[in-house]
């Protein structure tokens, strides 16, 4: 157990932080972020405010928290800022994820509901959050696929130069299967989600981008159709199986669709031991977090639910896999994201 001086500093830290990513929303939304990071030299708040057409009063305190922070950089003068070029792709790719954040707060009235005894059992993602998820795959979906998906997964990648037929479920927006699409132009790719507002925009992005081997789809998981049964070589899905009613009911869905010799990745957060084993981790602490606003309440589409959460531990995720009737032939953690690991599958 931590001192009373350690335990005041952590709880108070806390606190900090959360201050602190309000200021650095602000200063994205208002535009001072986008300034700093085209600056081709240090610029006063003075500058700041006259470039951004806003008050300078208010520029000046939200720089001096970004600049304590040490978020941005200051002179000795404690009068001129910038954000050295090291920083600027780190600082956009994090900030991307502050609409997130956001979003739990628009929640929190919501959630005081969901968590009255008579209250609802939960409650859908809705065009906001999705519009953030978007927004943090589009940076990150290189990564994703490269760090944490396909890393693992050599037979896989030459089998998409030759050419096979993928499909991801849960795929939002499509952000990740677009870029396989234009990346294998030999293979074929079906994308579905149970929100029809994402399948709408995947689609569209896919017309875009003029790509002729992807489509999109509405299908929920829990009830996916028979007509789709044995056809995809390689099924991936990422960040979904746990906001599922049901991941081992969705698993049988897979197996249906999977072809005899495939390969299905499941990509999740993977949590490993217990709670305590975790504790201190911040990285889990903020799982559970967004877990509590997001992935608890998503789950609960039916009136009952597994409700596994995203912190569902690789124990369980393994047992379920093999209950399942997959072959787990591989389990991937990946070294970029040490929260997430790759379960490889095959009949
Ligand atoms: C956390 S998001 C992950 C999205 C995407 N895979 C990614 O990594 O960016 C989970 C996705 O699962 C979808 N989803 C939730 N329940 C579903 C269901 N029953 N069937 C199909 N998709 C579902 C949600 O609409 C959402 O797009």
């Amino acid at each position: 157990m931590m001192d009373t001086v350690a335990y005041q500093k952590k709880v108070s830290d806390y606190f900090s932080a959360a201050c602190v990513q309000m200021v650095l929303q602000l200063a994205k939304d208002v535009g001072i972020l986008d300034i700093l990071f085209s600056a081709e030299q240090p610029l006063t708040s003075v500058k700041i405010a006259e470039l951004g057409k806003l008050k300078e009063r208010y520029v000046r305190e939200i720089i001096g928290a970004l600049a304590t922070s040490e978020i941005i950089q200051v002179d000795e003068s404690s009068t001129q800022f910038h954000i050295p070029d090291d920083h600027k792709a780190i600082l956009r790719r994090v900030t991307a994820f502050g609409k997130v954040a956001h979003c739990m707060g628009q929640r929190m009235g919501q959630m005081k509901d969901i968590l009255s005894k008579d209250g609802p059992d939960g409650m859908r993602f809705d065009g906001d959050l999705f519009g953030a998820f978007e927004e943090t795959r589009i940076l990150t979906q290189d990564s994703i696929l490269d760090n944490d998906i396909l890393a693992c997964l050599p037979e896989v990648k030459d089998r998409l130069e030759k050419g096979i037929d993928v499909a991801e479920f849960g795929c939002a927006q499509g952000i990740l299967l677009l870029n396989l699409a234009a990346r294998y132009p030999k293979s074929t790719f079906l994308g579905s989600d149970i929100s029809e507002s994402c399948v709408e925009k995947a689609r569209t992005l896919a017309a875009e981008r003029e790509l002729t081997n992807v489509s999109f789809e509405v299908y929920d998981l829990l009830d996916l159709p028979e007509t789709i049964n044995n056809s995809f070589d390689w099924i991936f899905l990422r960040d979904t199986l746990h906001d599922l009613p049901s991941p081992a009911k969705a698993l049988q869905g897979i197996k249906q669709a999977l072809r005899e010799d495939g390969t299905a990745s499941i990509v999740e957060i993977g949590m490993q031991g217990k709670l305590a084993d975790v504790k201190g981790d911040i990285v889990w602490a903020r799982m559970f977090s967004l877990s509590t606003f997001l992935c608890i309440p998503e789950s609960f589409q039916r009136q009952s639910s597994d409700a596994f959460g995203a912190c569902w531990g690789v124990e369980k995720a393994r047992q379920l896999i093999k209950d399942a009737g997959f072959t787990l032939v591989k389990e991937y953690f990946s070294e970029k994201n040490t929260a997430s690991v790759n379960y490889v599958c095959q009949l």
